[in-house]
C-alpha cells in the first residue's frame, strides 16, 4: 500500500509567528533586522524534523511553482512514497530501498556549511544562517537519472545563485564544487570503498548561476527526508541526477574544473557536464527513452528530452560545444 503525505496548500500555512515558536521567531526577526536578506535571517525559524511542514512562498504571478515543461507527457508529480523510497544515496547502500532504510540515523542538526576558495566570504557557518523561510519557493521539476528512469518532483528551496552571491565569488571563480558529509559512523555505505568518499560534484560558475539551479531543503511542502539529501542538496534539473549532490557540507570556488565522484569512478561513462541528452548513449545503454517511476506498464517508457525539457532556459550555456565530447 502506498501512503501519500499531502502537500500543504499555501493557504493552509499559518503565519510564522503562530506556527513557529513565537519567541524564537521574534528573536530571529530582531537578529535579522529590517530588510532581512537570505544571509542574515534567522536561526530557529526553519524546523529541523524531516517531514515537518515548511513555510514557503507561493506567488502565482511569479509562476515558478510549476516548471515541468513537457505538456505532451504525463507530468503528474510522483507520490511522496515513490520519491522517498526509490533513491540513490550510496552513502547508505546501493539498493534503491537502502537510503529509506538506513538514512534515519543521520543527524542533520547541528549542520555547518564550509565555504572555501575564490570568494571574499569564506569560513564555516551554521546552516541556519542561510535558511530564510520567506525566501523558500516550490519548483516542480522533471528529474532524470542517468540510469534511464525519471520522476516529477515538487521540491522546496531557493535558487543556488542566491546562495553563491552571498559569498562574493572573485573573478577567478570559474567553477564551484560541492561536497557531501563524510561520517561513516552514520553513513554505513562509506565504510565500503564503492566510491571515493566524500561524494563530490561541480558546476561551471555560469551553470551554477542559471536560475533553474536550485538548493533544496524540502519536498511536498515538508522538510526534506534524510534519504533525499537533508538538510541541503542541489538540484540541477537539466542534468543527470548524479549531479544533484545530497547532504552538502562544503562549497568551494575554483579556477580549474574540479574532480567529480562519478567522472573519477568511470570517466568513459559519466562526464563532468552530464547534460540530459537523448542523442548521446551511455556506453552500456540508450538514453533515448526513460522509464517514468509509477507509470503503468503500458506507458512506462517515454522519450527523453534534450536538457530534460529545459533547453529554452539552458541551451545557451553550451553554444558551440560538442556535446558528444563534453558529455
Ligand atoms: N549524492 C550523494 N551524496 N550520494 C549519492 O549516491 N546519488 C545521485 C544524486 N546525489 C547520490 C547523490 C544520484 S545517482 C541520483 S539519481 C540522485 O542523487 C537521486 O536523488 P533522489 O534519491 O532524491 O531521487
Amino acid at each position: 500500500m502506498t501512503t501519500r503525505i499531502p502537500r500543504i496548500a499555501p493557504s493552509e500555512i499559518t503565519p510564522p509567528e503562530t506556527y513557529f515558536n513565537r519567541r524564537a521567531f521574534l528573536s530571529a526577526a530582531l537578529a535579522a533586522g529590517a530588510g532581512a536578506t537570505l544571509g542574515r535571517a534567522a536561526a530557529a525559524v526553519v524546523p529541523a524534523a524531516a517531514g515537518a511542514p515548511l513555510q514557503y512562498r507561493y506567488d502565482a504571478a511569479d509562476s515558478v511553482g510549476a516548471l515541468v515543461h513537457a505538456p505532451d507527457q504525463d507530468e503528474t508529480p510522483n507520490t511522496w512514497e515513490q520519491i522517498t523510497h526509490y533513491n540513490n544515496f550510496y552513502e547508505f547502500g546501493i539498493g534503491k530501498g537502502d537510503p529509506a532504510r538506513y538514512a534515519g540515523q543521520l543527524q542533520t542538526r547541528p549542520w555547518n556549511l564550509a565555504v572555501a576558495g575564490e570568494a571574499e566570504v569564506t569560513g564555516s557557518f551554521p546552516l541556519e544562517k542561510f535558511l530564510n523561510p520567506y525566501a523558500l519557493e516550490e519548483r516542480i521539476y522533471r528529474f532524470r537519472c542517468v540510469e534511464a528512469w525519471s520522476m516529477v518532483i515538487p521540491w522546496v528551496g531557493f535558487p543556488l545563485a542566491a546562495l553563491l552571491k552571498q559569498f562574493k565569488p572573485t573573478s577567478r571563480a570559474k567553477y564551484v564544487t560541492f561536497e557531501t558529509l563524510y561520517r561513516p559512523s552514520q553513513m554505513p555505505g562509506q565504510r565500503v570503498p564503492i566510491l571515493k568518499w566524500p561524494y563530490l560534484e561541480g558546476l561551471r560558475i555560469d551553470e551554477a548561476m542559471n536560475p533553474l539551479a536550485f538548493m533544496v531543503v524540502g519536498l511536498y511542502g515538508r522538510v526534506l527526508p534524510n534519504q533525499n539529501g537533508a538538510p541541503l542538496r542541489l538540484i540541477v534539473p537539466w542534468k543527470y541526477g548524479f549531479k544533484s549532490i545530497k547532504s552538502i557540507v562544503r562549497i568551494a570556488f575554483t579556477e580549474q574544473q574540479p574532480q567529480t565522484t562519478w567522472s573519477v569512478a568511470a570517466p568513459n561513462e559519466y562526464g563532468f557536464y552530464a547534460n540530459v541528452n537523448p542523442n548521446v548513449p551511455h556506453p552500456r545503454w540508450s538514453q533515448a527513452s526513460e522509464r517514468r517511476i509509477g507509470a503503468s506498464l503500458f506507458h512506462e517508457r517515454q522519450a527523453t528530452l534534450m536538457f530534460n525539457g529545459y533547453a529554452k532556459e539552458v541551451a545557451y550555456l553550451y553554444k558551440g560545444m560538442n556535446l558528444h565530447t563534453y558529455f
